[in-house]
C-alpha cells in the first residue's frame, strides 16, 4: 500500500472536531498522519507527568477511521518549563548573543540537562504507543537545525578535538596554527569561531562546522535508541530539508534511520515566483534520495500558501498533485501534506494547509480527494521500485562547510554552480543521481564533481578509479584545492587528481562577475564555437591531457581553459572556469553524447520525464510543468496508471498535467 498522509495538530483544535476531521481525511483516501511533533506541553504538562489520554483518544478517532500514526518525538520546541529549569540550555548564536524563549529550535544541541529531558519524553512515549495497534513508526525531533557557540559548546568541541587529534601537536600542525602565532598548549585554549569581526583559522572553521553536525546526529541517535530498544516494530525516519540546507551532514544523520524523509515547499511566501523551479525540486528529492541510496518519505509537502508573514502563492489547480507525482517519480514511497488545516494563532497563521482555519474543504481538499482515489487505484505500483541512473554528481559537506568560511569569490556559490551541472541534465531529462565523495561509482557512465574543494585521498582514489574503469569524469576549477583539514595543498592543482585530469594549474585569476572572457571551444567531433568564462580563471598546463577549449583575452589569452584527458579505460574533462549555464549545457550535451547516455523520451520543454523501475517493469512518469497544454511522443502503446487507460502515439499533457506510463507487451 501506498502511505498517504497528512500532518495533523489535534492539540490546537476542540476535540469535538476530531472525527469531523478524521471522517474528512478518510474520505480523501488519507491513511496515515504525522502527529504530536510539536505537543510537549500535552504529553508533559508539568515535569515528570506524563498525559497521554488525550493522544489516545485523538489516535483512536483517527485509527476508527482506518488512518495509521506516525509521532514525532517532540523536543524541537520545549514547554516554557523546561526552559525555565534549564535557563543555560538557549542557544548562544554566531554573535554571541543567547536566545531567549519564543520562538523554537532554540536549545543548545550539547545541554546535558536538555538531553536527559530529550530522552525522558522519548521514552516515555515508546513506552505507551510500544505495542499500539495504530502507530507505525517515529519521527525524531523536527528539521534538526543550528548552531550553538555557548561555553558548554565550547568545551564539547575541545573534547570533539582531543578524540579527532590526540595530541596538541597534531592539532597544531594541521591547522597551521604557527600562522599568526595561534599554537594551543592547553586544549582549553581552543576558542569557537563566534563572530569576533575577524576570520577564523581555516582548520578551526571546519572542524567547528563538522562537530556542530556530529552533535545533532548524537543528539538524534540518543532517541533512535530508546526507540530501537522499546519499539522495535516501528520504523523510524527524520525530516530533513533536502538540497538547500547545509547545516548537517545528511549522510551521517540517515545512517540510523530506516529512511529518510524531507520537507518539500515548492512555493513560499519569501519567493514569489510565476512557475516554481521544478529542476530544483528533482534536485531537492535527488539528494534525498542519495542521502541512503534508497527510497525517502516526503513529510511534508506543500498543499497550501507558504508564509510566516507574509503570504505565498496559492498553489495553482494541479499543482498539488503535480509535486505528488514528481515527488514519487525521483524515489518518494509515500507522502505526507502539511498542513491538515491552517492554524488560527501563532507564528505559522499564514502557512496554508489543506483546509482553511474555517475547516470546510475546498478546491485544494478536493485535489487532495483525487490524488487520492488514483493512489488507491495505483499507488501499490510504486513502493521499493528503484531509480537507475546512470550519472551521478558528487555533493561534500565538507566542501560546502569550507566554501561558507571562504567564498573564493564574492559571486562564486557552490551551491548555484551545483544546481546549474545539475539542471543542464535535468532539462535533458537526464537521471541524476546524488552521492557523497566515497560513494560506490561502479554503475555510472558520467560523474560530475563541481568544485570538489576538499579532496581527501580516499575520494581521490575513488574517482581515480571510476575513471581508470572507463568512467568519464567533470571536474571543476576549485578541484583539489584543499586537504581535510582545510590546508592548501603543496601540489599543482587539481591537486590528487591532476594525474587523472592530466592537467597542471600553472596560475588563476578572478574578475568581477560582469565580467567574462570569451572560450573558443572546440569539442572532439564538434565545430569550433564560442563560449564564455567567468569569475574563476584556471590558466592550464597540459600534461598528458589535449585542449578544448581556449582563452580569448587577457594575458592568458590562448591558454587552455577546457582539458580532455584520457586516463586508464576512462577520460576526464577539467574545466577551468566556473562557466556559465551555457557553457555547462554545451559540455553536458558533448559528454553525454560521448558517453552514450540519452534522453528517456524526447519530450518538449517543460515537461519532465522520469524512469522508475519495479523489477523488469519501467514506470515513466511525465509531468507538465507548466500552464499550457503540451504534447509528448511516445514510442509504444502505455497504460496510464493514474487514469486507467490506453494512451497511444502522443501524450497530450494538459497545464499540470501529469501521466505515470506503463509500457504494454
Ligand atoms: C517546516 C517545519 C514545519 C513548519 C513548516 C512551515 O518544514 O517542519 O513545522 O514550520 O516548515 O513553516
Amino acid at each position: 500500500m501506498f502511505y498517504f498522509g497528512v500532518d495533523y495538530y489535534p492539540e490546537q483544535w476542540p476535540e469535538e472536531r476530531w472525527s469531523e476531521d478524521a471522517h474528512l481525511m478518510a474520505e480523501a483516501g488519507i491513511n496515515v498522519v504525522r502527529l504530536a511533533e510539536f505537543a510537549w506541553s500535552f504529553l508533559e504538562p508539568h515535569p515528570g507527568c506524563f498525559d497521554f489520554d488525550w493522544l489516545d483518544r485523538a489516535i483512536s478517532t483517527l485509527h476508527q477511521h482506518g488512518i495509521q500514526v506516525i509521532l514525532g518525538t517532540p523536543t524541537a520546541s520545549a514547554p516554557p518549563w523546561v526552559m525555565a529549569m534549564l535557563p543555560d540550555a538557549y542557544k548562544v548564536n554566531e554573535h554571541g548573543y543567547r536566545l531567549t524563549y519564543g520562538n523554537r529550535c532554540e536549545f543548545c544541541p550539547t545541554h546535558a540537562g536538555y538531553r536527559e529531558r530529550g530522552r525522558m519524553i522519548t521514552r516515555a512515549m515508546a513506552d505507551h504507543y510500544a505495542d499500539h495497534p495504530a502507530v507505525i513508526g517515529w519521527q525524531i525531533d523536527n528539521e534538526l537545525n543550528g548552531r550553538c557557540y555557548c561555553p558548554n559548546c565550547q568545551s564539547a568541541f575541545q573534547n570533539w578535538l582531543r578524540i579527532r587529534y590526540g595530541t596538541l601537536e597534531k592539532l597544531n600542525s594541521d591547522w597551521g596554527t604557527a600562522f599568526w602565532s595561534h599554537v594551543y598548549t592547553e586544549w582549553s585554549q581552543i576558542p569557537v569561531p563566534v563572530e569576533t569581526g575577524g576570520v577564523p583559522n581555516p582548520g578551526l572553521d571546519l572542524d567547528f562546522r563538522r562537530f556542530m553536525s556530529d552533535t545533532f546526529a548524537c543528539f538524534q541517535q540518543e532517541q533512535v535508541d530508546i526507540l530501537r530498544q522499546v519499539c522495535p516494530k516501528h520504523f523510524i525516519t527524520h525530516n530533513f530539508m533536502g538540497f538547500g540546507f547545509d547545516q548537517i551532514n545528511y549522510y551521517d544523520l540517515a545512517k540510523p534511520l530506516d529512511f529518510v524523509s524531507w520537507d518539500n515547499y515548492p512555493r513560499t511566501g519569501w519567493n514569489l515566483v510565476k512557475e516554481a523551479d521544478y529542476a530544483y525540486l528533482a534536485l531537492g528529492h535527488d539528494t534525498t534520495r542519495g542521502f541512503k541510496g534508497k527510497p525517502f518519505w516526503v513529510m511534508e509537502e506543500q498543499s497550501g500558501s507558504g508564509g510566516w508573514q507574509t503570504v505565498g502563492m496559492n498553489p495553482r489547480p494541479g499543482e498539488m498533485r503535480l509535486w505528488t507525482y514528481q515527488a514519487i517519480a525521483h524515489g518518494a514511497d509515500a507522502i505526507v501534506y502539511f498542513r491538515w488545516r491552517t492554524a488560527r494563532y501563532g507564528t505559522e497563521q499564514f502557512w496554508h494547509g489543506v483546509l482553511y482555519q474555517h475547516g470546510q474543504p475546498g478546491r485544494r481538499y478536493d485535489e487532495l480527494k483525487t490524488i487520492g482515489s488514483e493512489l488507491k487505484r495505483a499507488g501499490s505500483q510504486f513502493p521499493g521500485s528503484e531509480n537507475r541512473n546512470q550519472v551521478a554528481m558528487i555533493h561534500s559537506y565538507d566542501t560546502r562547510w569550507a566554501f561558507q568560511g571562504q567564498r573564493n569569490h564574492a559571486d562564486f556559490n557552490y551551491s548555484a554552480l551545483f544546481a546549474s551541472y545539475y539542471k543542464a541534465l535535468h532539462c535533458r531529462n537526464i537521471g541524476v543521481d546524488i552521492v557523497s565523495p566515497g560513494a560506490d561509482l561502479s554503475r555510472y557512465r558520467l560523474v560530475i564533481a563541481p568544485a570538489l574543494y576538499i579532496l581527501p585521498p580516499d575520494a581521490a582514489d575513488n574517482l581515480r578509479s571510476f575513471v581508470q574503469q572507463g568512467g568519464m569524469l567533470i571536474a571543476t576549477a576549485r578541484t583539489g584545492v584543499k586537504d581535510e583539514s582545510n590546508a592548501v595543498v603543496n601540489l599543482f592543482l587539481p591537486g590528487l587528481l591532476a594525474d587523472v585530469c592530466g592537467v597542471e594549474v600553472d596560475e588563476y585569476d578572478v574578475q568581477p562577475a560582469d565580467m567574462t572572457v570569451p572560450l573558443e571551444l572546440s569539442l572532439p567531433g564538434r565545430e569550433t564555437q564560442t563560449s564564455q568564462s567567468r569569475l574563476w580563471f584556471d590558466v592550464l598546463r597540459r600534461t598528458t591531457s589535449q585542449t578544448v577549449a581556449t582563452y580569448q583575452r587577457e594575458y592568458f589569452s590562448g591558454s587552455p581553459a577546457i582539458t580532455l584527458n584520457r586516463f586508464g579505460q576512462g577520460q576526464s574533462i577539467y574545466v577551468g572556469t566556473l562557466g556559465d549555464d551555457t557553457l555547462h549545457d554545451t559540455l553536458l550535451d558533448w559528454a553525454l553524447k560521448s558517453v552514450g547516455i540519452h534522453a528517456v523520451l524526447a519530450a518538449p520543454s517543460g515537461v519532465e520525464v522520469i524512469e522508475r523501475w519495479q523489477g523488469n517493469q519501467r514506470l515513466l512518469f511525465l509531468l507538465n510543468h507548466t500552464s499550457e497544454t503540451k504534447e509528448a511522443p511516445i514510442t509504444q502503446p502505455c497504460m496510464d496508471l493514474l487514469s486507467g487507460t490506453i494512451v497511444n502515439e502522443i501524450v497530450i499533457m494538459p497545464p499540470f498535467g501529469v501521466f505515470v506510463l506503463q509500457e504494454q507487451e
